[in-house]
């Protein structure tokens, strides 16, 4: 009797888990989640907050009431491929993986998500805490409230705009480069979310070892993109070339 009582109750769970998640993950991910919820004590999984090129993010609470952010990246889409070859390529972390199909491909490529928050973490530059990674599925801390994420500093109020944060931003950078030692290769106003004043870098899946053979490259589009954002709402920028300076990367290449 008790153990039916078990089982039914755990149906109910698994019934409860999606209340509004959509139908276009696969089999294989559905299984996944089931796995993670257990894992993680997750209550709910609540509809995608954002269908990016790569991946979908969606909020879940745990029975504790913790929030997480879900990333599942989508299992077959030329372009994770495309991008995973472009980035991986010339990085001594990824030499030697062989990867056969579009699923482990995704999954190296989730993996570095979470390799590079870690390391993000752990040297201090603000990010969401990377939780888990398991497959396709990425899960870390939530940029928002009650659910509703944070803006992005593209969809944040002009008059929140100001030279501190953009000093802030230019601070993380600093740690990300001359710390972490990565470069982060898609920084702009859409990869940034602004909480309480404090700003989040998000999107890391792409950020390479300050070693890769573009990344100076990478870094200094990174700076014009913040650059040319804060420039267009009257901030006093910091010169890219100026700021390039701080770097180490630079000074090599400069001497060259
Ligand atoms: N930790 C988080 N907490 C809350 N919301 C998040 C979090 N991470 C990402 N998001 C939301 O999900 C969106 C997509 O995330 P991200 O940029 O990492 O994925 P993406 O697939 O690369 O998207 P895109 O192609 O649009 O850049 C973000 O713009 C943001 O709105
Ligand atoms: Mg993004």
């Amino acid at each position: 009797m008790e153990r039916k009582g078990k089982k039914e109750e755990k149906r109910r769970k698994d019934e409860d888990l999606f209340k509004v998640v959509d139908s276009t993950l696969d089999t294989r991910t559905y299984y996944l989640l089931y796995q993670l919820s257990r894992k993680l004590n997750l209550k709910n999984i609540y509809g995608a907050i954002s269908s990016g090129k790569e991946a979908k993010v969606y909020p879940a609470i745990t029975e504790n009431g913790k929030w997480y952010a879900l990333k599942i990246y989508y299992v077959s889409t030329a372009a994770s491929k495309r991008a995973l070859e472009k980035y991986t390529f010339g990085d001594p972390r990824f030499e030697g993986i062989k990867v056969s199909n579009t699923r482990q491909l995704i999954s190296v490529w989730a993996r570095k998500e979470f390799k590079n928050l870690s390391r993000l973490f752990r040297n201090d530059v603000r990010v969401p805490e990377p939780i888990y990674v398991l497959e396709n599925i990425l899960v870390m801390q939530f940029i928002g409230e009650d659910g509703i994420r944070a803006p992005l500093l593209k969809e944040l109020p002009d008059d929140e705009i100001n030279e501190e944060l953009y000093k802030d931003i230019i601070d993380q950078l600093d740690k990300m480069v001359n710390k972490a030692e990565l470069v982060h290769g898609d920084l702009s106003e859409y990869n940034i979310m602004v909480k309480d004043g404090k700003n989040y870098i998000i999107d890391v899946s792409q950020a390479v070892d300050i070693d890769h053979p573009n990344a100076l490259e990478l870094l200094k589009r990174d700076i014009e993109n913040l650059n040319t954002f804060f420039e267009s709402k009257g901030i006093e920028i910091i010169e890219t070339e100026e700021i390039l300076r701080r770097f180490k990367i630079y000074e090599n290449e400069d001497q060259n």
